[in-house]
């Protein structure tokens, strides 16, 4: 059995949480994921660049109006002063943990110096670590860290920087089992996380391609880790928490949800998220979600290649629910998914999309 995890003075439910995806974890899905299980969602990066804090956006990303504790946000850059204060600005939109991306390989990042780039210069990450610590301390919130496990397979740094992250007052820290130089390729490792763990006190969570129940907790047993963090499984498929949550407890697989609780889930999904976005951007964002739910079923790249001639979030929505009722007509549960793997290669090009 786990001990229940704190980060700062924020309890959480369990040990699955839902991963930082610029352009997917936004406020509605990250709600979703958290209704369905998951016991801590963490935002899409927002830039300490003052310059976009204001375009629309940064606005919505910065919004978290209705959102469920502990609010976490992600800040990204390369200023140590910068970071402190998009630190300040955010817990005044309402952050109740501040999280520093060291884990984003996307180029737009990394040639600014952010994201993982910042493995490479341990001294000028170190001084990220410091000033945001220090803007978040007198405030009472948690700073967390989310890295890869190196730059390099030569520069393997995650232990070092996890240490040092540590003394700076860090209180939970994220690894990728990925170096910087991967990309997204290759399968992630979890001895580098195994090995941070077994050094630190604070918190340790491992990231990467762990995309079923079993391997969630069988990664959680191996590496000793507190949590694990799910990105791209959790894509179409916010339900995976609750089946962690219950292979955790019980050592078995739930049946797959309803097609008619996929179908709510889904139309509910979208309502919030044109409420968000609104009409136009509304319907094209929502396109990917929809890919994401239905990829998998019959019949699903037909539909989906003439639901992205739809642009009104009316016509959008009542296909999906002519999609699924057809379905459920024919199936209560929803087919298991073909193989894990199939997600993973929808999502090769892994470029962040905002
Ligand atoms: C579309 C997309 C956007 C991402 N955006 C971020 C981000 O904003 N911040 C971050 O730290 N990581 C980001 N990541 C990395 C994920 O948080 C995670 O570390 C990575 O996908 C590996 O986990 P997974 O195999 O469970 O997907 C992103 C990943 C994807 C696929």
């Amino acid at each position: 059995m786990l001990a229940r995890m704190n980060i700062g003075p924020y309890s959480l439910a369990n040990p699955f949480f839902v991963a930082p995806m610029a352009g997917v974890t936004d406020r509605p899905f990250r709600q979703l994921c958290k209704k369905l299980g998951a016991a801590y969602a963490v935002s899409e990066m927002l830039s300490s660049r003052p310059d976009l804090w204001h375009t629309p956006k940064s606005a919505r990303r910065a919004n978290h109006e209705g959102e469920s504790g502990p609010i976490a946000v992600q800040i990204s850059g390369t200023q140590a002063t910068m970071m402190a204060d998009a630190a300040r600005y955010n817990i005044d939109c309402g952050a109740q943990v501040i999280d520093i991306n060291m884990g984003c390989p996307a180029k737009k990042v990394c040639n600014q110096w952010a994201g993982s780039a910042l493995m490479q210069d341990e001294a000028r990450a170190l001084s990220i670590i410091e000033a945001v610590v220090g803007a978040c301390a007198p405030r009472g919130v948690p700073v967390t860290l989310k890295m890869r496990s190196g730059w390099s397979p030569e520069q393997r740094n995650a232990l070092n920087l996890a240490r040092d992250a540590e003394r700076a007052g860090v209180q939970m820290v994220v690894v990728h089992g990925r170096t910087r130089a991967q990309g997204y390729r290759g399968e992630a490792e979890y001895e580098t996380v195994a090995a941070v763990k077994a050094a630190l006190k604070i918190a340790v969570v491992a990231n990467g391609d762990i995309d079923t129940p079993a391997k969630a907790c069988q990664v959680l047993r191996r590496t000793g880790v507190d949590a694990v963090m799910i990105g791209r499984a959790a894509q179409g498929r916010p339900w995976i928490f609750r089946e962690m949550a219950h292979h955790l407890a019980t050592g078995e697989s739930l049946a797959p949800p309803l097609v008619a609780e996929v179908r709510q889930l889904l139309l509910a999904h979208l309502q919030v998220h044109y409420s968000l976005y609104g009409e136009v951007l509304g319907v094209r964002t929502a396109r990917k979600h929809i890919g994401w739910y239905l990829r998998d079923l019959p019949g699903a790249s037909e539909f989906l290649n003439a639901m992205h001639l739809i642009a009104d979030c009316e016509r959008q929505t009542d296909a999906v629910a002519g999609f699924l009722d057809e379905l459920g007509a024919r199936t209560e549960r929803l087919p298991n998914p073909t193989d894990s793997s199939t997600a993973q290669q929808v999502q090769t090009s892994m470029e962040v999309t905002t």
